[in-house]
């Protein structure tokens, strides 16, 4: 049995923004701007601010990192701000997507994805996480990780309805449940003294009602580095459970885990017809660009998906999903390469911010390194003690972009002081950046 395909073929060009935009019209438009007061606790701008603007995105701007990456052009600081590796992925899977061109593959293809790529992600999914899946009905080709996310919540979600998620939240999240007219719940995770991210149950328990309709988790988790374990992955089952709620996961970083295993919350009792999987071949095989994402999970769950999927973009990037079928099937040696070469990374860019004198959070997964800045404040009293603020002066000061964690969060203050590093980056440009930042700091 195959997907049942609407007949209404209409691609719409929806204008995704791959960028991080910041939430609630929290606005300054001097932030960043040449002699700015980088003291102050400025905002970053939201751009786009304009009276057009529907209800729904009226507090969703533009893009810390659009601005950030505009102050390291301005100064020739190294961006270790925007989260994408500077090479690119293996050659045979370029090289697939360009015989693919040339073998014709180049117009709509089916709308849950061609079959190659279905039924190697499939096989991916089996011999990686032990999970089986019907290809022509139980996998969903989208353009990204993204799309996925958002199809859910527009295919899944009611308006009013609630979504529970972990805080900081991947930029993409709140706009998407704010598309879909529902309610974004966050539960906050904080750092402890070993360095881990952690939720308090309570906060979870209080977080979950009648009205939660999804729950939304990502592991291994942008921003914090965080890789949810076995007890908390549980706690969160049984909870989805006895509440009858939703699960979608999001795996984008499923072969990056350092410390501890990533483990599938589909994989815990009672889940695996609750819940939807999505990851994307963006961040594994290093070609963000080609925006190929996909959605796992029962086939009931999926295709309310499916519906809101193809009236955004209906299809995507057909050469490069067969491309990306090869790419699923190298050997495992690909897979721990990958992981052992970010696992190099993260040590080399970890020395320099301890050396530098910032206090690093654990990195357990992901290619994301979160410090405090709390203790270089304190030693360099003139630097702002605010995340956004001392990203702003970052580039000046020491050459270097990173992010403030803050814009990942409802309210802002639950981040402020921390700030992310991008250490998907060749080892010359992290050594480059960590002499900087020891340097100007140490
Ligand atoms: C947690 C997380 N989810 C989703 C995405 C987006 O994935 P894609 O580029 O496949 O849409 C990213 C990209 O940075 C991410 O960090």
């Amino acid at each position: 049995m195959g997907w049942a395909v609407a007949d209404r073929r209409g691609p719409v060009a929806a204008a995704q923004e791959q960028s991080y935009p910041v939430r609630s019209g929290r606005t300054s438009p001097d932030a960043g701007r040449p002699g700015r007061d980088v003291t102050s606790a400025s905002r970053v701008d939201a751009v786009t601010t304009s009276p057009h603007v529907s209800a729904k995105l009226a507090s969703f701007g533009t893009t810390v990192f659009a601005q950030m990456s505009a102050l390291a052009a301005q100064t020739g600081a190294i961006n270790l701000g925007q989260g994408f590796p500077d090479t690119d992925g293996p050659t045979e899977v370029s090289d697939a997507a360009v015989e693919a061109i040339r073998a014709g593959h180049n117009q709509y293809p089916p709308l849950p994805g061609v079959p190659a790529l279905r039924a190697a992600v499939a096989e991916h999914q089996a011999r990686f996480w032990g999970q089986t899946l019907d290809p022509d009905t139980e996998v969903l080709i989208t353009a990204g990780a993204t799309e996925a996310l958002t199809a859910a919540m527009l295919g899944l979600c009611d308006t009013g309805a609630e979504v529970v998620a972990f805080e900081p939240t991947y930029d993409s999240y709140a706009a998407a449940v704010a598309m879909a007219g529902a309610k974004l719940r966050p539960v906050v995770l904080r750092p402890e003294s070993d360095g881990v991210f952690r939720f308090d149950e309570a906060d979870l328990r209080a977080a979950i009602r009648p009205s939660t309709r999804l729950l939304l988790l990502n592991t291994p988790h942008n921003p914090t580095g965080k890789v949810f374990d076995d007890a908390e992955l549980a706690l969160i089952a049984e909870l989805c459970v006895t509440n009858d709620v939703i699960a979608v996961t999001d795996e984008v970083y499923e072969h990056l885990v350092f410390d501890g295993t990533h483990r599938q919350l589909a994989s815990f009792p009672g889940m695996a017809e609750r819940t939807v999987t999505i990851s994307s071949a963006g961040k594994t095989f290093s070609f963000t660009g080609w925006k190929v994402g996909w959605a796992c999970g029962p086939s009931e769950l999926l295709r309310p998906i499916m519906t809101a999927k193809q009236f955004m973009t209906f299809v995507n990037a057909a050469p490069f999903q067969h491309a990306i079928a090869v790419g699923l099937a190298l050997g495992d040696d690909f897979y721990s390469n990958y992981t052992a070469s970010h696992l190099g990374k993260r040590d080399l860019l970890g020395a320099y911010l301890r050396a530098a004198g910032f206090r690093e959070h654990a990195v357990q997964g992901t290619y994301f390194s979160t410090v405090d800045i709390r203790p270089i404040v304190e030693r360099h009293p003139h630097l702002p003690g605010d995340g956004v603020a001392f990203c702003l002066a970052l580039p000046e000061v020491a050459g270097v972009v990173a992010v403030p964690t803050q814009v990942f969060h409802d309210d802002p203050r639950h981040g402020t002081g921390i700030i992310r590093f991008c250490f998907a980056k060749t080892d010359d440009t992290l050594t480059s950046a960590g002499e900087r930042l020891v340097e100007a700091f140490a």
